[in-house]
Formats: structure tokens, C-alpha cells, sequence
């Protein structure tokens, strides 16, 4: 066994949340209508028609749980703004009150000595952006975007330093405009490009802006990455391994990075009619939006073969699984995803890989050379609450020690790791899941009904983080 270089002192241990996941309060204070608020209410599209009106009331409770996180030791805290909160209708007059939940949220975190690290944009858009222009489909985005982060650097200046600008802007898009499982539900590749390249342009440009007012701190999108593994060593395998790595990975690092989009992936798109339709000064603003860290949020990884022309093309969950399916899936002509023969599966199908991990952070790494915020990762699995009020998930404890134990590995082979946030802090809405899939280090009495009692309980995995973190990563 080598001996492993140990977690840098100033190392954040974390943990992460999302606005329309934990909030609730969906109509308070001013509040607008995001596209999810909408999206939850058209029957069959989430588990049991679940919607995050209550979610966990986090909007309520955040003192509550910010003591937890200081009673944990916590030391830093992801957490989304709403837009919807700041502009109810996406622009125009901002919204004291909705602003002021955010500067109460942030001056606690503060106070409990939790550094905030605070993400932009978790998916939940104002509808009346959507409906105005098409949202990500329209250039106006960018500006509109632009102003919305503006106001959170203003008024959050010299109090967060740690920012994320768009989270899983590879996630949001393919799932909004190619599966049609997010909002705005469009199954169309074209389009979906077209939204993406929008998407790409507000990034930099909020980057770029960060940048120009001096913002004390540092700022980068977070990206979801699942390396992609070749099937076998057959020539045809990896080569449609090293298609999906350009092609659904490289294809967003690089345009953050570089402000370039990867050579073979573009020429495969232009080939196939669906380049984004893009203008001169485009590039200056991309190269001018460089980020100063790569966030990774980490699930699994991706194993690739092969896919012949006829062969099978994009399934209902993912290009790459991303979002957990063994279900056969890919590009025809170029790769297909296969199930992974030496990995273990979650309840919901997702492949548990610690070593794929360490393999996407070394080659963001030596790719980009810029050092690395875990921005999620975690398990999500059923808890059982016993009659005593404890929560036995010991399942947890494994995923993450695996998991820290790979970001040791990775911080020894050489990359630089600014921090870690376990998805997530409290149990929350799972997007399409509701409220059984389970992710926290603190159990929240909440279900399918929406009718729980909202009470918390620590679960094993509380306490187990509690001594990683007072040990510096030692006492796993
Ligand atoms: C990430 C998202 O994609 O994965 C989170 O940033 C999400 O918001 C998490 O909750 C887990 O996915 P799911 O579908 O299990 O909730």
C-alpha cells in the first residue's frame, strides 16, 4: 500500500442542496412561477404527481438546519438561490423580500462558521422568461442571466466566496431538450444544441463579469461528469469511448475552459445539420468567461461500445446514463452505453464506482489543469426510520468513505481538490423520484403525500461525516 498525501488543511467539507429541492414556500414572499413549479403540475410527470411546494421547508426551517451543520462540524454548505425569488418575473425590479431569505441564509451560515457556496442557477427558471422568449432558446438569456447574477454579487460581495454559475448545464439541457423528461419537455437535438450554445454564452458572460468587478473569491460551473469506459479492448470500443468523452464531456469542459468546442464533436455536428447556429463575437465572450475552478458532481461512470448505424439510438433517461439506466442507449454510427459487468448497482440502477472518481478528476486535471470542487456526490437509497428515531445507513457510510477515499487517491496521484459536498445535507425532493430516494445526512419526515411532519433525525452517516471532518479525512 503507498502512503497518501493528506487532505490540504483549508480542505471543504461539505455538503449541497438546491432551491426547488429543499425550499418549499413556493408562493411566498413575492416568489414567482419557475418552469418546475409548472412542470410538477402536469399529471405523470414526476413519482406520484410530487411537486417541492413544501418540499423539506427548508425556507422555514434553515436556522433548524444550519444548527445541525454546525453541531456536525460542517464546513461549508452548497446551496442554490431561486431566481424566481429575486425576480418573480425573471427581470425587472428585484424583490427585497425574496433577496433578504438569502442574506438570512447567508449571515447564519457565516455566523455558524460555514463557508457558503452558493449556486446560481439549479434548473428552476422563470416561467415568464420561458414563456416570453423560450428561455434557453433565446439569446436574451444572456443578458438577463447576467443581471440576475450581478444583484448576487452585489449583494453577497466579501460574504460567499465560493460560486457556482450553472449547475449541470449538460444534465438540464438534455434532459430538457432531447429527452423531454425536464422542462420544457422538447425532443429536438437541434434545438437542444441551439439551447445548450445559449447556455454556454450566459455562463461565460457571468464568469466574465465576476472577473471585471474583482469579486473576491472564486467561480466555475459544475458539470456532471461520468468518465466513459470502453467496453473491452476491441479497437472499435475505445475508439466509441474516446466519441463519448468528446462528445459528452469534453464537448461542455472544453467550451468553459477554452472557450472552444472540441474538434471531432464539432465537425460531427456540423456533418449531421446540428451545429448551433453561432455569431463572430461568440468566441471572444466564451474565451473571455474562463473559470477558476472545475466543479464535479459525480454519480458513475459510463461504459461504451460500439453502436453500428442501425444500431440503437438515444434512450429515454440519458445519452450516457448520466441519470442511472441499464437500459441500451446511445448514438447510432458511434457508441452505444453497455451495463458495467464489475460494478455494484443502486436500488435505482446507478452504477457505484469510487475508482471512476478518481479517473474523472485526474483527467479533468490534466486536461484543464484547475483544481476541483466536488460539488455532489452521494447515494440515494431507502432509509427506515425505527421507533427509536435513528436511521441505520450504514450503505451510506460505505458509498462515501469509498468515495473520500478515491478524492485521497486522486489528491495524491497530483490534482488539486478544493473542497467536497456530499449530495446532500437533509433528505430532499428527488427531481422525478419524490421524496423516497433518499440522500441525507439528516432524515426528513417527509413522503409521497406530502403530509409529513417535517421533523429531522440524525442518521448514522451524521455522525460518521462528523469524525471525517474533525479528523481532517484521517478517520474514515
Ligand atoms: C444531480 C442534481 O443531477 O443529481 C441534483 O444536480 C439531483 O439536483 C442529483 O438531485 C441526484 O439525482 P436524482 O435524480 O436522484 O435526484
Amino acid at each position: 500500500h503507498r502512503q497518501l498525501d493528506n487532505f490540504p488543511k483549508d480542505f471543504l467539507w461539505g455538503s449541497a442542496s438546491a432551491a426547488y429541492q429543499v425550499e418549499g414556500a413556493w408562493q411566498e414572499d413575492g416568489k414567482g412561477v419557475s418552469v418546475w413549479d409548472d412542470f410538477v403540475r402536469i399529471p405523470g410527470k414526476t413519482f406520484k404527481e410530487t411537486t417541492g411546494d413544501v418540499a423539506v421547508d427548508h425556507y422555514h426551517r434553515y436556522k433548524e438546519d444550519i444548527a445541525l451543520m454546525k453541531e456536525q462540524g460542517l464546513k461549508a454548505y452548497r446551496f442554490s438561490v431561486a431566481w424566481t425569488r429575486i425576480f418573480s418575473e425573471g427581470k425587472g425590479k428585484v424583490n427585497q423580500s425574496g433577496l433578504q431569505f438569502y442574506i438570512d441564509l447567508v449571515d447564519e451560515l457565516i455566523r455558524s462558521g460555514i463557508e457558503p457556496v452558493l449556486t446560481i442557477y439549479h434548473w428552476d427558471l422563470p416561467k415568464a422568461l420561458q414563456e416570453e422568449y423560450g428561455g434557453w432558446e433565446s439569446r436574451k438569456i444572456i443578458e438577463d442571466f447576467t443581471r440576475y447574477a450581478e444583484v448576487l454579487f452585489e449583494t453577497f460581495r466579501g460574504k460567499v466566496h465560493y460560486w457556482v454559475s450553472l449547475n449541470e448545464q449538460n444534465i438540464f439541457i438534455q434532459h430538457g431538450y432531447l429527452l423531454g423528461t425536464h422542462p420544457p419537455a422538447v425532443q429536438d437535438m437541434k434545438r437542444m444544441y441551439q439551447a445548450n450554445h445559449h447556455a454556454n454564452l450566459a455562463n461565460a458572460s457571468v464568469i466574465k463579469l465576476f472577473h471585471e468587478l474583482q469579486m473576491p473569491g472564486k467561480i466555475g460551473p459544475s458539470f456532471a461528469y461520468g468518465p466513459n469506459y470502453s467496453f473491452n479492448c476491441d479497437p472499435n470500443n475505445v475508439l466509441a469511448a474516446e466519441d463519448a468523452e468528446e462528445l459528452e464531456a469534453n464537448f461542455w469542459m472544453d467550451v468553459y475552459v477554452n472557450g472552444e468546442y472540441p474538434l471531432v464533436a464539432w465537425k460531427y455536428l456540423k456533418d449531421n445539420g446540428l451545429a448551433p447556429e453561432t455569431l463572430p463575437e461568440d468566441t471572444q465572450l466564451l474565451k473571455s468567461g474562463k473559470p477558476d475552478f472545475m466543479g464535479m458532481n459525480y454519480y458513475q461512470t459510463n461504459t461504451m461500445a460500439f453502436n453500428p448505424l442501425d444500431g440503437v439510438s438515444l434512450g429515454k433517461q440519458n445519452t450516457t446514463g448520466e441519470k442511472g439506466t441499464s437500459e441500451e442507449s446511445g448514438r447510432p454510427g458511434i457508441y452505444k452505453r453497455k451495463e458495467n459487468p464489475f460494478v455494484e448497482r443502486t436500488n435505482w440502477d446507478w452504477e457505484i464506482d469510487p475508482t471512476g472518481l478518481r479517473i474523472g478528476m485526474r483527467r479533468i486535471a490534466s486536461r484543464y489543469r484547475m483544481p476541483i470542487l466536488i460539488t455532489e456526490n452521494g447515494l440515494g437509497e431507502y432509509d427506515t426510520l425505527t421507533d427509536k428515531g435513528t436511521i441505520h445507513d450504514d450503505y451510506r457510510i460505505d458509498y462515501l468513505r469509498q468515495h473520500i477515499q478515491a478524492i485521497n487517491e486522486a489528491i495524491s496521484d497530483g490534482v488539486t481538490v478544493l473542497g467536497y459536498c456530499t449530495w446532500s445535507y437533509t433528505d430532499l425532493l428527488s427531481w422525478l423520484n419524490g421524496y423516497q430516494k433518499r440522500y441525507g445526512f439528516v432524515y426528513v419526515d417527509q413522503d409521497e403525500t406530502q403530509n409529513g411532519t417535517l421533523k429531522r433525525y440524525k442518521k448514522d452517516s451524521y455522525y460518521w461525516y462528523q469524525d471525517v471532518i474533525k479528523s481532517n479525512g484521517e478517520k474514515l
